[in-house]
């Protein structure tokens, strides 16, 4: 934690955060009425983030002045797992005067919504001697700047993207703690912006950093790659083993240990150290029969491992033992070069 953190947190007299349990939210020992001098937030969006965020925040001790979902069948489920009635308009909302607006929907409305809840927070005016609010969207993808029309209306704006995946909101709200989030305060108000978003941060046991809007793009690519292509690499991988004659119903059983523990090794060695297999031998007549079986039986899948191998040698090469002559010759198997 810096010293600036450190000295907010002892300011304010708050202790480490509370790590609240998937079994203390299905048991409802979480009170989401529980009125705190801490934060007012409010939810857009109230679905899987928005919900797991909701229900993190209270179990920090923050106060929940409303949420909306968009249709009749979102609100219920909110207004399940958070236990109080939903709020309809954004008007109604604003007049709630929450100190944080979490814009939780997809990212193609995020724009329409942040243009919504800038007119409704013109309208109302300022909150007399109240600090202004600060507008909040979790959209990896989606630029600050379409917080524009809070600004505006005097908010502060920022992006507080989760590195983290929310299935649901029960597993989801115990799954904060931990996680990286990229911030990028908005223009207008950055100090405040910044402030609430360590804060924040930090209440909820995350691990902040500053994302600059004009390397978002990458960022959310690095994501990708990381989480959603993951899956498709698992996907490819069950495929084979199926093809080879792995039965079907314990393949994933099977190799996931695997997965794990190589999650584990790139963890705590990197990725170069943590590279085992045949490239990292350098057993091209492996990697001549790897290529020969897949032609033969799943041809579908021969350009990802292609691609993957000739990506992997550079991780070859860093280990620094096998030959660059095998290394050569390996990448000539794969490229077909
Ligand atoms: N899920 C993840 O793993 C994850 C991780 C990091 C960041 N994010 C980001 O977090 C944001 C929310 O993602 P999510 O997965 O939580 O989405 P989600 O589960 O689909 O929830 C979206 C919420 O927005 C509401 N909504 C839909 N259209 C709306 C509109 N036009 N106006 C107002 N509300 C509307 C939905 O209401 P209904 O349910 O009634 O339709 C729902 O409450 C996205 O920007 C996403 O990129 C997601």
């Amino acid at each position: 934690m810096t010293p600036r953190r450190e000295a907010l947190r002892a300011a304010e007299g708050n202790a480490e955060p509370r790590l609240v349990s998937l079994a203390e939210l299905e048991q409802g020992q979480v009170s989401i009425a529980a009125a705190s001098t801490s934060s007012r937030f409010a939810v857009i969006g109230a679905g899987r983030v928005g919900a797991s965020l909701a229900l993190a925040l209270c179990a920090q001790g923050y106060t929940l002045s409303g949420f909306t979902s968009a249709t009749p069948a979102g609100r219920a489920r909110a207004e399940g797992l958070l236990g109080r009635a939903a709020t309809l308009h954004l008007p109604a909302l604003v007049a709630l005067r929450p100190e944080i607006y979490f814009i939780c929907t997809p990212d193609s409305v995020v724009a329409d919504v942040a243009a919504e809840l800038g007119a409704a927070l013109a309208a109302a005016g300022p909150q007399g001697p109240a600090a202004p609010p600060v507008v909040v969207h979790t959209s990896g993808a989606t630029s600050v700047s379409v917080l524009a029309p809070c600004e505006k209306a005097g908010a502060a704006a920022l992006v507080f993207h989760p590195l983290q995946t929310f299935p649901e909101p029960l597993t989801g709200a115990t799954r904060f703690a931990g996680a990286g989030v990229a911030l990028t305060p908005g223009p207008g108000r950055p100090d405040m912006a910044g402030e609430v978003g360590f804060r924040t941060a930090d209440d909820l046991g995350m691990r902040p950093f500053l994302l600059a809007d004009d390397k978002r793009s990458l960022y959310h690519a690095a994501a990708s790659v990381a989480c959603n292509y993951l899956v498709t690499l698992e996907a490819i991988a069950n495929d084979l083993f199926v093809r080879a004659g792995v039965p079907e119903r314990v393949t994933f059983d099977l190799f996931l240990p695997l997965v794990r523990a190589t999650l584990d090794n790139v963890a705590s060695r990197g990725p170069v150290d943590a590279l085992t297999g045949p490239l990292s031998r350098g057993d091209a007549a492996t990697i001549a029969a790897h290529l020969e079986a897949l032609a033969e039986d799943a041809p579908a899948s021969l350009s990802v491992y292609r691609s993957l191998g000739e990506a992997t040698l550079g991780l070859v090469a860093a280990r620094g033992d096998v030959s660059p002559a095998v290394i050569a010759r390996m990448k000539e198997l794969l490229t077909g070069l």
